[in-house]
C-alpha cells in the first residue's frame, strides 16, 4: 500500500445539501425549475440577462442566509489536523469549503461571491445584486456578469487540477451525481494515474461503478466517518 500524502477531493452540490442548497439533478433540484440553456449558458445570457442577473441573485443572497454543514467542517478538520496534501476541487459555486475553514479550494464552476468584467477581465467580490448593472469598479463598464462558468465554456483551472490528480495518491468523490465533464471523468483520470478512488455520495452516481469503492449515505455522516479514518481517530 502507498503510503497515504496526497489527496485530491472532488464535491458537488450534493454537499451542500444538508445546508439547505438545492442540487440540480434531485427531485425539485434547479434543474427542474429552470432550463439550463436559458440559465446557464451565455446564449441565455444574451437572449436575456435579466432573467439569468435574477437567478444568480437570487442564488448569491440565498448562499450567504445558510451555513457550512458537518461534512464542510470534517474536511476543513482533515486540512487542519493531517499532514499530507489536501486539495479540495469543487464544482459548487458557494464559499461553504472556506467559511468552514478549508484553506485550499478550487472552483472549477467559479463562484456565486464573485462577479466578472467581461470588459477589463478585472473579478471582484461581489454580495448584493447585478441585476440593476452595475459599474464595474476598475473599468466602469456596466456589464458585470456572474462569475460562473456556464454550459460551453471552460471550466477553470483545469491545470492545476490535472496536476493535482497526477500526485494523488486518493481521489475522494462527495456529492456529486457524475453527470457533467470534465469533473465526472476524474475518478478515471485519477485511477489510471495509480490512486485510490472513493465515492461518498446519497445514491448511487453515474459514475459509482468506476471507483474502488463507493458509500451511499448523507454527506454529513460519511465524510467526518471517513475523515476520522484517516486522521486515526
Ligand atoms: N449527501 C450526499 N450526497 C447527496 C446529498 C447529501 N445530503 N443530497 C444529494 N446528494 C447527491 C445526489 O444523490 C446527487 O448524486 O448529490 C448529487 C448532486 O448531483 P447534481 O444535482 O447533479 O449536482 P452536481 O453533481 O454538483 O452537478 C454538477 O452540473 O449543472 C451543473 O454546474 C452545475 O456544478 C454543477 C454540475
Amino acid at each position: 500500500m502507498v503510503a497515504l500524502r496526497n489527496i485530491v477531493v472532488l464535491t458537488g452540490a450534493g454537499i451542500s445539501a444538508e445546508s439547505g442548497i438545492d442540487t440540480f439533478r434531485s427531485a425539485g433540484g434547479l434543474w427542474e425549475r429552470h432550463r439550463v440553456e436559458d440559465v446557464a449558458t451565455p446564449e441565455g445570457f444574451a437572449r436575456d440577462p435579466e432573467l439569468v442577473q435574477r437567478f444568480y441573485d437570487a442564488r448569491r443572497a440565498a448562499v450567504q442566509e445558510v451555513a457550512p454543514n458537518a461534512a464542510h467542517e470534517a474536511l476543513a478538520r482533515l486540512d487542519a489536523e493531517w499532514g499530507g496534501e489536501l486539495l479540495i476541487v469543487t464544482q459548487n459555486v458557494d464559499d461553504l469549503h472556506e467559511r468552514a475553514g478549508a484553506s485550499r479550494v478550487l472552483h472549477m464552476h467559479g463562484e456565486l461571491l464573485s462577479a466578472l468584467c467581461p470588459v477589463c477581465e478585472r473579478r471582484h467580490r461581489w454580495t448584493g445584486p447585478l441585476v440593476d448593472r452595475p459599474a464595474c469598479p476598475t473599468c466602469e463598464a456596466h456589464s458585470l456578469r456572474p462569475d460562473v462558468v456556464w454550459f460551453g465554456e471552460m471550466p477553470y483551472q483545469m491545470d492545476r487540477i490535472y496536476a493535482a490528480l497526477r500526485q494523488a495518491n486518493l481521489f475522494v468523490s462527495i456529492g456529486t451525481s457524475g453527470a457533467v465533464y470534465p469533473a465526472a471523468g476524474f475518478v478515471r483520470d485519477a485511477r489510471d494515474l495509480g490512486a485510490r478512488t472513493l465515492e461518498l455520495n446519497l445514491d448511487r452516481s453515474e459514475g459509482s461503478h468506476w471507483f474502488h469503492e463507493s458509500r451511499q449515505g448523507r454527506a454529513g455522516d460519511l465524510v467526518p466517518h471517513w475523515v476520522s479514518e484517516i486522521l486515526g481517530s
